[in-house]
């Protein structure tokens, strides 16, 4: 099932340039989800999909026990470096699959997850597991790249991610990602669309995508229609794109 092989194949070798990319390790993005969550200093956090760490260091630094789980080994290799360098010792890390968790239900105070829901093959299973695990009353913090509503981004911009990463499975719009949260037991407090920028060559190299996949990606962008476009300006360094995010609390 699932794209989980293809997802460990592209992220285990280039583990350390998630720990080193300075788009994950944003200390204004971090520290925007930390407003937003508002731990408590005795709350047991979640992090799905650590990759180089991040959003567990950030988390670590504001609660009491952090669980960090990636279904890439190398990943987690690389967060426990970066949790050393900042001789951070309230984080444990597991090789977890988030369609199938192995934790209790309500076990968590707050379960959070940043740039990676795109990469889960049932996001429906997985964002199901992510409520089962969290505590009534506790908080769900989700970051995830998005596109602008409408088809024609819906559709062209996945392809895009695609040619750059093979493991993407799928970016939501904002009214795709509506719909999946509507069928959840969360209470949601606040959504948000956020204009970004994939900066060039960085994007493509931290993926390792080849030349003939990055001329491609430009064909489909000067494909687009004049009003995609406007929600899509690009040049030679750098590429728009578009952030979700979305702050809850378990009913
Ligand atoms: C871009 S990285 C995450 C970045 C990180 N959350 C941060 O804040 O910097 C995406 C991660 O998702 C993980 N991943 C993808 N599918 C997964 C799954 N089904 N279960 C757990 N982790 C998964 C990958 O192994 C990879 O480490």
């Amino acid at each position: 099932m699932g794209n989980q092989t293809e997802v460990k194949k592209n992220f285990g070798p280039r583990a350390s340039n998630y720990r080193l990319s300075s788009t994950h390790g944003n200390p204004a993005d971090l520290q925007r989800m930390i407003d937003r969550i508002n731990p408590s200093s005795g709350a047991i956090a979640l992090d799905v999909a650590t990759g180089g760490g991040h959003t567990a260091l950030a988390l670590a630094k504001c609660v009491k026990d952090v669980v960090a789980i990636d279904i890439t080994p190398e990943m987690l290799a690389e967060a426990k470096i970066a949790a050393r360098e900042e001789n951070i010792d309230n984080i444990a890390f597991q090789v977890e699959d988030v369609h199938d968790l192995n934790f209790k239900d309500h076990q968590f105070d707050i379960v959070a997850s940043r740039f990676a829901v795109h990469h889960f093959s049932d996001v429906k299973k997985a964002l199901k597991e992510m409520c089962r695990v969290l505590k009534p009353g506790g908080k769900l913090y989700i970051l995830d790249c998005s596109v602008f509503d409408g088809e024609e981004s819906e559709e062209k911009i996945n392809q895009i991610e695609l040619l750059r990463d093979s493991s993407h499975q799928f970016s939501y719009s904002p009214r795709l990602w509506l719909q999946l949260l509507e069928e959840l037991p969360l209470t949601v407090h606040k959504t948000e669309l956020l204009q970004e920028k994939y900066e060039l060559p960085q994007w493509f190299d931290r993926m390792g995508t080849d030349e003939k996949h990055r001329e491609e990606v430009f064909r489909i962008l000067n494909s687009l229609t004049a009003e995609c476009k406007e929600n899509y300006p690009f040049g030679k360094d750098y590429i728009t794109t578009y952030r979700f995010e979305i702050i809850a609390a378990k009913n």
